[in-house]
Order: structure tokens, then C-alpha cells, then sequence
């Protein structure tokens, strides 16, 4: 990076070939969505501008980010947000980067909402293990023009998870129309007189084995364990969940949970010996088992 005169299109292919000697898997994709950051351009905008020679001062911000991604900093930590179903979200290291098959999740109970819940006057939705509340808020930002009476609910046990979700309200207007809340699991409702009133919960639980954290990707590494570590069997806070979940969803409420493919059978099972029916399995896009869907009530 020694050399003076850069133009746009010598730089990305500079930090591609860079990135790719670093094993980073994404090397084309990262050094574009970090360039168009530096420039204060859209990803795709670059290929306009191959030819824009870069000031010095942007050469230094961008070699500074570089230095971070050849670090393994995840590149939604360098930036500070990550888009999720076609809304930006802010992130940082005390809260999960959110993932493209957590929308599968998403459309998943907006196709249920659009087809069973549409001439509801009210609905209630419960999203549990907020994280950033990607779930709950773009769940509320697609229902409300169609909803007067709709509420939404997030709960993290995370105090920082909780502030970053309150600062994604803000910012997506919803400040006044979604509660989140600090505590275990579902806990939180026994304050709400909310029993047997709930429509919809979601939950994206840690499902990791604790086990096999060591193995995972230094990046997945790089966000917080809390997040992660779903106790020895991966089933810790499945099964509180399905437990509790019982006192506050209405017969025929309804719950979604990403999951993790191996846990599959043992979820049947949980959610079957716990009065649930009507269980369906979503694949993500690498066509593992992904999300699971299911009825209470018989
Ligand atoms: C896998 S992340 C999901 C984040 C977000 N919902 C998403 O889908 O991107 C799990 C979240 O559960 C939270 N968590 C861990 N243990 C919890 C507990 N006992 N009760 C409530 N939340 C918990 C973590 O702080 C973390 O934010």
C-alpha cells in the first residue's frame, strides 16, 4: 500500500488478492462493502467510479479497516451494521450478527400473519433471545400497516443486547410500540398479565454444543458466547422455552424457533410430549433444517 496514486479499481484488486492470501472467505465481497464505506458510495457504485483516483486521507481510513478484517473482525462489527430483511441494523460485538436464514424465521410468521391472522383485531408476538431485536422489529415494520392493535415484545438477558436493541427502535420509529425487556428466557411476562394471550413467539435460542464451540470459525468466535452456547446437548434453552411457552401462548398460538439440523429429533419430540401438533421444518439455503414451526393444541 506503499504506492501514491490509487485508483478505485486498482485498490479493490489489490485487497482482494490481499484478503484471499488471508483466507478470508468473502474476499471480493469484503473489500467492496468496505471501500463503498470509505467512499461513502453504494456497493455497486464502485463499478462506476473504477477510474476515481482515492485521496490520501481515505487511503488511511481504508487501510485501517483493512488491518481490522485481516484481524478477523466480522465486517458488520467493522462497519457497525448489517442489513436483515432490507432493514439496516446497528450491531456491535455484545450482540450476534444477524444471519440470512433468521429470515427465513421472519417470512415464515409473516406468511402465517398474512394467512390465518389477517381479521385478528389484535395481535401479540413475543420474540425471545432479541440480540439486536432484528426479529421483533422487522416483524412489526412489515405488520403494522396492517394491524391496529398489534404488540410486540422482545426479551434479551443481555443489559448491552438490550441497549442495542432500543437503539434500533429508535431508529426504525418504533420506539413507542415495541417493550424489550432484561431476563431469563420468558420470564419477564409473569409482570404482564399475559397469560394464555400471546399469538406468536419466536426464539433464535443459542443451540451450539458447548462442546463444539472450540471448533467454530475464529469469526463466529468473535461474537459473544452468550449468544453461542447452547449447554451440553444444545437443548438448555429449548427446553425451558417449550416449558414456559405453554403458560402464555393462547390454544392455537404459535411458535418458531431456528434451530440448529441436529436437534431436529429431539424438538419433535419436546414439542410433541408438550401438547404442540402441526410441526414443520423450513430448510435454510444450504438446504439444512433450519426453522421449526408449531400449533398448541392438538
Ligand atoms: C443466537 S442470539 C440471537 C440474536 C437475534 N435474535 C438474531 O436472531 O440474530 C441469542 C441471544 O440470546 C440471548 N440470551 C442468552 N441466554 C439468554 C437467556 N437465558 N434468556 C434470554 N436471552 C438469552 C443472548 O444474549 C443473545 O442475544
Amino acid at each position: 500500500l506503499n504506492k501514491k496514486d490509487w485508483t478505485v479499481l486498482e485498490m479493490l484488486n489489490f485487497t482482494t488478492d490481499f484478503f484471499k492470501n488471508k483466507n478470508i472467505n468473502e474476499y471480493r465481497f469484503d473489500a467492496e462493502v468496505l471501500l463503498a464505506f470509505v467512499l461513502k458510495l453504494k456497493r455497486l457504485d464502485l463499478y462506476l467510479n473504477f477510474d476515481r483516483l482515492l485521496k490520501e486521507d481515505e487511503i488511511s481510513f481504508f487501510k485501517k479497516l483493512i488491518q481490522k478484517r485481516v484481524k478477523g473482525i466480522p465486517v458488520a462489527y467493522i462497519l457497525g451494521n448489517k442489513e436483515f430483511m432490507g432493514l439496516k441494523f446497528d450491531v456491535n460485538p455484545n450482540v450476534l450478527i444477524p444471519r440470512p436464514e433468521t429470515e427465513i424465521l421472519v417470512e415464515e410468521v409473516l406468511s402465517l400473519i398474512e394467512k390465518n391472522m389477517l381479521s385478528m383485531n389484535d395481535l401479540t408476538v413475543v420474540d425471545v433471545f432479541s440480540g439486536s431485536g432484528n426479529i421483533p422489529i422487522s416483524i412489526f415494520k412489515f405488520v403494522e400497516k396492517f394491524k391496529k392493535n398489534l404488540k410486540v415484545y422482545g426479551i434479551d438477558i443481555s443489559n448491552e443486547a438490550i441497549e442495542v436493541a432500543k437503539k434500533n427502535a429508535i431508529k426504525h420509529n418504533v420506539k413507542d410500540k415495541i417493550e424489550f425487556f432484561l431476563g431469563d428466557v420468558l420470564d419477564p411476562l409473569k409482570f404482564l398479565q399475559v397469560n394464555g394471550s400471546i399469538d406468536i413467539i419466536t426464539a433464535n435460542p443459542p443451540y451450539i454444543k458447548t462442546k463444539d464451540l472450540e471448533s467454530l470459525d475464529k469469526e463466529v468466535r468473535s461474537e459473544p458466547l452468550i449468544s453461542l452456547d447452547g449447554g451440553n446437548d444444545g437443548l438448555f434453552y429449548y427446553r425451558k422455552l417449550i416449558l414456559q411457552s405453554l403458560d402464555y401462548l393462547k390454544k392455537d398460538g404459535y411458535i418458531f424457533m431456528e434451530i440448529s439440523p441436529e436437534l431436529k429429533e429431539d424438538l419433535v419430540k419436546l414439542l410433541n410430549e408438550n401438547g404442540f401438533s402441526d410441526i414443520k421444518v423450513k430448510e435454510d439455503y444450504q438446504c439444512l433444517d433450519r426453522i421449526m414451526i408449531a400449533r398448541l393444541g392438538k
